[in-house]
C-alpha cells in the first residue's frame, strides 16, 4: 500500500479550501464570475503557498463541464482530469528543466489550435524565472498578441528575475505566507479528518517550524504522525523538530538569573554533545529573554526575573544577540556562544543604565587603562588659546617655544612678554590637556634664520651629504 502524503491528499480542490491568500482568491473568483479573466498572470511567492494549486483551480473554473464557474463541481470528467493533472488542455511546463526556446516555440505553435476538450487552454509555467532570454522573447510575442482561449500562468519564487517586458503584460499576484493560526487550523482540519489524536501545542510547534509554508507544514505533519506512532504529541514532535525541551531553556534562564556562568556554559556543552543545533537553542533563549523583558515592563514580574533585572537582561540580550549573529557565520558556534556567556561576568564594569539616562551621556566606568584620548593638536591649541586671550598674546604664543613634558606644557617666552602671557594663563590653560607653566628665557636676537634658501647651497649639501652648522650675516 502506498501512503498518500497529506500535502497531496489535502491539496485544495476549490477556492474555499485554500489556506490564506485571501486577496488572490477573491480577485480571481470575482474575475471568473464577471467574465474578466486575464490572459496572463504571474503568481509570485515562496514555495508551497499554493501557486500551482490555484492555477489548477482556475483551470477547473474555466473548464468545468457544468459551465464557467468560481465553484467547479469537481466531479465531471474535466474537473477530475485537471485534479489528476491529465487534462489535455492544461499544460504544466517546468521551466527549470525546459528552459529553452524550443519549448516556448512549441507553446507558440500550439496557441493557434482550439482546445481539445475544454473551453480554455491553460499553460502553467512553473519556475518561470528560469527561462532563457530567447525563451522570454518568444513568450513575449505570444503575450503581445494573445490568441483567444489561451491563458498563461507564470509561477515563480523569484519575481525580480522576470523581465519587465513580461511583467507589464501580466497581472501579478504576490502569494504571502498564511498566519501561524491559519496553519494550525489547517493542520487541525487534516488531523480531525483523519481521526488522528493530537495535542494543540504540537500543532503550534509544527506551524512555527513551517515558516509559513503550507506544504512544509503538511509534510512535517506527515513525519510527526509517523514519529509519534500514530499520534501527534508535543513531546515527540519537539524531539522530531529538534526543539530544545522546555526544562532545559528554563534551567538556562534560572542560571542566567543567578549569574551562574558555569552552569550556563555546561548546559550549552551538553546540548552540543547531544546533537542539538545550539543556534536554534540560542534563538529560543533570545526570544525568551525578550518575552521576560516585556513581561517585566508590563507586569512588573515574570516567573524567573524581577523588575530590577531589566537592565541586566537588556545587556545580556545585547551580548547574546551579537554572539548569535557571529555564531551563525562561524564553524565553532559553541565556542562563540560560550564566550558570550563569559562576557556576562564583566558586566559589572558597565555604567548602570539609570546613570546613563539621568546624565544623558554614555560614559563608561573608569578602567585600569586610560581611555584613549583624542590626539592633542598643539598648533590648534595655540591658535585657539591665542584667539581667546587676545591679539598680542596670540602673536606671542605663536612665536613662543612650547614644549610638552610628561605632566605639563612649558611655554618658553622672552622676559619682556612673560608677564603679558602670565596674565592670561587661566585662559590659555583651558586649551591644553595638562597644566601649563611659563618659563622666562632670554631670546637671542642676533641669530636669524635665512629667509630664503640658496639653491647652490642645497646642491652642495646634497652632494656631500652635509648639514648647515652656521650662517654668516651678509
Ligand atoms: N494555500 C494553500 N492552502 C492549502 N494547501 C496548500 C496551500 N499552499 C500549498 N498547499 C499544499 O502544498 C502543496 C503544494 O502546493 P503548491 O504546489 O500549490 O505550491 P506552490 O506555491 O506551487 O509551490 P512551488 O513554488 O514549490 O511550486 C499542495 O498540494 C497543498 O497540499
Ligand atoms: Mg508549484
Ligand atoms: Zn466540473
Amino acid at each position: 500500500m502506498t501512503y498518500e502524503t497529506f500535502a497531496r491528499k489535502y491539496r485544495p480542490k476549490n477556492f474555499q479550501q485554500v489556506v490564506g491568500q485571501e486577496t488572490v482568491v477573491k480577485t480571481l473568483s470575482n474575475a471568473i464570475k464577471l467574465g474578466r479573466v486575464s490572459h496572463a498572470y504571474i503568481f509570485a511567492g515562496s514555495r508551497g503557498l499554493g501557486k500551482t494549486t490555484i492555477a489548477r483551480i482556475i483551470t477547473k473554473c474555466l473548464n468545468c463541464e457544468e459551465g464557467i464557474t468560481e465553484n467547479p463541481c469537481g466531479k465531471c470528467e474535466n474537473c477530475r482530469e485537471i485534479e489528476k493533472g491529465s487534462f489535455p488542455d492544461m499544460y504544466e511546463i517546468d521551466a527549470a528543466s525546459n528552459r529553452g526556446i524550443d519549448d516556448i516555440r512549441t507553446i507558440r505553435d500550439n496557441v493557434s489550435y482550439a482546445p481539445i476538450k475544454g473551453r480554455y487552454k491553460v499553460y502553467i509555467i512553473d519556475e518561470a524565472h528560469m527561462l532563457t532570454r530567447e525563451a522570454f522573447n518568444a513568450l513575449l510575442k505570444t503575450l503581445e498578441e494573445p490568441p483567444p482561449n489561451n491563458i498563461f500562468i507564470l509561477a515563480t519564487t523569484e519575481l525580480h528575475k522576470i523581465p519587465d517586458t513580461i511583467r507589464s503584460r501580466c497581472q501579478t499576484f504576490i502569494f504571502k505566507p498564511p498566519t501561524k493560526k491559519q496553519i494550525t487550523e489547517y493542520l487541525k482540519r487534516i488531523l480531525e479528518e483523519e481521526g488522528i489524536e493530537y495535542e494543540k501545542d504540537a500543532l503550534q510547534l509544527i506551524s512555527e517550524a513551517s515558516n509559513g509554508g503550507v506544504r512544509d507544514a503538511a509534510s512535517i505533519l506527515d513525519q510527526a504522525v509517523i514519529y509519534g506512532g500514530g499520534q501527534v504529541k508535543k513531546e515527540t514532535t519537539a524531539q522530531l523538530l529538534g526543539v530544545i525541551p522546555e526544562e532545559i531553556t528554563k534551567n538556562f534562564l534560572l542560571a542566567l538569573k543567578n549569574k551562574d556562568i558555569k552552569e550556563m556554559v555546561k548546559i550549552v556543552e551538553k546540548l552540543d554533545r547531544e546533537g542539538y543545533d545550539i543556534t536554534v537553542f540560542w534563538n529560543q533563549i533570545l526570544s525568551k529573554i525578550h518575552k521576560h523583558m516585556i513581561n517585566l515592563l508590563t507586569e512588573e514580574k515574570s516567573d524567573i526575573f524581577e523588575k530590577n533585572d531589566i537592565e541586566y537582561l537588556i545587556y545580556t540580550n545585547d551580548i547574546f544577540k551579537k554572539g548569535y549573529l557571529e555564531a551563525k557565520n562561524f564553524f565553532d558556534k559553541k565556542d562563540i556562544l560560550q564566550l558570550s556567556i563569559l562576557k556576562l561576568r564583566f558586566m559589572k564594569n558597565l555604567v548602570p543604565l539609570k546613570e546613563i539616562i539621568e546624565k544623558g551621556i554614555t560614559v563608561q566606568e573608569k578602567r585600569e587603562e586610560k581611555p584613549k584620548e583624542k590626539k592633542f593638536d598643539l598648533q590648534k591649541a595655540i591658535l585657539k588659546a591665542g584667539k581667546e586671550a587676545g591679539g598680542i598674546v596670540a602673536g606671542a604664543l605663536k612665536n613662543a617655544n612650547i614644549k610638552e613634558e610628561d605632566d605639563r606644557f612649558v611655554i618658553m617666552v622672552d622676559k619682556t612678554i612673560a608677564d603679558l602671557i602670565t596674565d592670561k594663563l587661566e585662559i590659555i590653560k583651558k586649551h591644553f590637556p595638562k597644566p601649563v607653566v611659563i618659563e622666562e628665557i632670554q631670546i637671542k636676537t642676533e641669530r636669524k634664520k635665512p629667509k630664503k634658501r640658496d639653491e647652490a647651497v642645497d646642491k652642495v649639501l646634497e652632494l656631500f651629504q652635509g648639514k648647515i652648522i652656521s650662517y654668516k650675516e651678509e
